[in-house]
């Protein structure tokens, strides 16, 4: 059966560009990519430069995303930022619980899913990123983990599980270079779906939106992308060159 879900690419620029670069590949991205309507298109670049890259992108289709954001709406949180300063700057999308900030900055399950809530409260729409890293693979704890990941960073949602997309990104995959298999991907994105079935029944697992991230480039995009369940990339070090995303962000369409 053919897949009639959008294919969604997202770009996250990490901890990479100042405002004026920033502003430079989305100008780039916007001549590339402006008046593409086949694929969701999201930048997500630091929060320094989101601003700037708003202002640039408002007037095409591409869309704003962030790459974090805290649960709380205001207050003495020295250092956050708010659904409600995403939702100020324009910002459709906030990536959460990406495995970097898993690894390095303490977030859990239980803050990811704090702030998945926040975020559908805010209307913004989260990415919520799972994945197992190389030792659990290897161990044959991939589904346990990511079972984990999703049945916690969701729990709760009820009927707002559709308002989510969900990136598998194997840790081992990220800036490695190393890529999971198009088949490997897809099995982990079966089983997710699967899980998603089991929370919120299967009308809206078959409706999220289920991403593929780990060195995905130009060379391997349109072998995942074409798998039954895999339904997007969460790009990172190919999406900071214009030509790379948008052979990507071609890929998908
Ligand atoms: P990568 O990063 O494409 O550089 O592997 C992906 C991600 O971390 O989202």
């Amino acid at each position: 059966m053919k897949k009639l879900r959008k294919k969604i690419i997202a770009g996250n620029w990490k901890m990479n560009k100042t405002t004026a670069d920033a502003a430079s590949l989305a100008e780039g991205l916007k001549l590339e990519l402006g008046d593409c309507l086949d694929v969701d298109i999201v930048l997500c670049p630091p929060f320094t430069a989101l601003s700037a890259v708003s202002g640039i992108i408002d007037d095409c289709h591409m869309k704003l995303g962030a790459q974090d954001m805290h649960w709380e709406s205001e207050g003495a949180y020295t250092g956050e930022i708010s659904s409600g300063m995403l939702r100020d700057l324009y910002c459709n999308y906030v990536i959460l619980g990406h495995s970097e900030r898993r690894a390095y900055f303490g977030e859990t399950n239980e803050t990811v899913n704090k702030k998945v809530k926040a975020a559908i409260a805010a209307t913004l729409i989260p990415i919520v990123c799972v994945g197992e890293t190389l030792e659990q693979r290897e161990s044959g704890t991939t589904e346990a983990v990511v079972r984990d990941q999703v049945e916690n960073s969701l729990a709760g949602l009820d009927d707002d599980l559709a308002k989510i997309v969900v990136a598998y990104e194997p840790v081992w995959a990220i800036g490695t270079g190393l890529t999971a298999t198009p088949d490997q991907a897809q099995d982990v994105h079966a089983f997710i779906r699967k899980l998603l079935a089991e929370i919120g029944g299967s009308d809206i697992a078959d409706g999220v939106r289920i991403q593929y991230g780990g060195s995905m480039k130009p060379a391997n995009a349109a072998e995942l992308l074409e798998k039954q369940d895999i339904d997007g990339g969460l790009i990172g070090g190919a999406a900071l060159d214009v030509r790379s995303f948008a052979e990507i962000v071609k890929a998908a369409m």
